[in-house]
């Protein structure tokens, strides 16, 4: 038995984010909370050309672009509070992962009726009826756009300096956005390594998803297809942006990626990607992209069958084995400069207590296909640090 649940309506194509106003027209907004993050996005003229779209359709909007990179509770009260003093009945979010999932927090903290702070960490799902929202993604990986969860930074000690930070996932139905519009021309501006580090991000979810405990025959689909997009043209899409084949391909397997992480589960290569990210600040995707190949290579026994499959789909090489799957990725890494271990990404030695110690009671590390020790876990953090390729 499985069930599989993909409610989001999605449109895709090159020149699709035009849609925008009409979309939230449609589902009856009439005074929209623009959602991006603070950098250059939020004064691209992407987005000039989106809201140009709310204004050609009578809508009124109010720009947030307080959701910083790794979106705190803090950030998702303060768009909330301008959601409220600006009387705004639905959300927009434009950019990466982080805008997507702080725009989440602010619909359920408004559908709720309470700050996020009451459910993060709590094990409570969001259930509330929420403002529609439209998630318009800028780049190629985190798959937000399509999925029901979304990852808050939490600081210890109401934030005060030096105090530990630890990310947190939260799920609910009412995360899902209403609309996703994935538009590859928003994606062609990327540089060559954030389009390395959150495709490798797509190629997680999809790999973890297909060799976790939780897979299933649906989420395989979207799974071994992202896969296989992702091995024909990530390295084409960072070697020249402008490739739109290669960004339509990229687009469309980070969109794979999200439902099928909707679907089934992630691994061990999130427990540690987030304790990175929280600890250390590493890019979500950077992190991912070094821990992918040493925590397959530590799940080649149990889902040897399954790492060969993904490695066909990743490289177009039926006789590939799991062993080969890992040095394929080990190999595309190096292809798209990816640095070869965390310590060549800068990360001191001094911190890889803390990041074992935080990774190690990741929720979802009972869906890794193999069931680390505390041991195992801590020696391929130091192979990964070091960079020490396993083949
Ligand atoms: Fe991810």
């Amino acid at each position: 038995m499985f069930t599989f649940n993909s409610p989001v309506k999605i449109t895709f194509g090159e020149g699709c984010s035009g849609r925008a106003g009409q979309e939230l027209k449609d589902l009856g907004a009439r005074r929209i909370l623009v959602v991006t993050g603070p950098g250059s996005t939020s004064r691209s003229p992407a987005l000039q050309s989106i809201t140009q779209t709310l204004n050609k359709e009578s809508l009124a909007w109010v720009h947030f672009a307080g959701a910083g990179a790794d979106p705190t509770p803090a950030m998702v009260d303060e768009g909330a509070k301008l959601f409220r003093d600006e009387r705004c009945d639905a959300i927009l979010a434009f950019g990466g992962g982080s805008p997507m999932d702080c725009a989440k927090g602010i619909g359920a903290s408004i559908g709720e009726g309470r700050p996020i702070s009451d459910f993060v960490g709590t094990g409570k799902v969001f259930v509330a009826q929420v403002p529609p929202l439209v998630a318009i993604p800028t780049t190629a990986g985190t798959g937000s756009e399509v999925t029901g969860t979304a990852v808050f930074t939490i600081e210890a000690d109401g934030g005060k300096a030096g105090a530990k930070k630890i990310k947190m996932g939260t799920s609910g139905a009412s995360l899902f956005p209403k609309v996703a519009l994935v538009d590859p021309l928003l994606q062609a501006s990327m540089p060559p390594a954030l389009t390395a580090a959150t495709g490798m991000d797509a190629l997680t979810h999809s790999l973890e998803c297909y060799v976790g405990r939780q897979h299933t025959p649906m989420a395989d689909l979207y799974c071994l297809e992202s896969i296989r997009l992702i091995g024909r043209s990530l390295g084409r899409a960072c070697q020249d942006g402008q490739n739109m084949e290669a960004r339509c391909d990229m687009a469309l397997a980070a969109t794979y990626g999200g439902i099928a992480l909707s679907n089934a589960s992630l691994g061990m290569v999130h427990g540690f990607a987030h304790a990175l990210g929280a600890l250390c600040g590493m890019a979500h995707g950077l992190a991912n992209a070094i821990m992918l190949p040493y925590v397959m290579a530590g799940c080649e026994q149990d889902a040897a069958e399954r790492l060969a499959l993904a490695g066909a789909a990743l490289t177009g090489d039926s006789s590939i084995d799991a062993k080969g799957t890992v040095a394929a990725i080990f190999s595309l890494n190096r292809k798209i400069g990816i640095p070869a271990g965390l310590a060549a990404a800068g990360l001191p030695e001094s911190m890889l207590n803390a990041v074992y110690d935080d990774a190690r009671g990741y929720k979802r590390r009972p869906q890794s296909p193999h069931l680390f020790t505390d041991d195992e876990l801590m020696s391929l953090l130091h192979s990964a640090w070091s960079g020490t390729v396993i083949i």
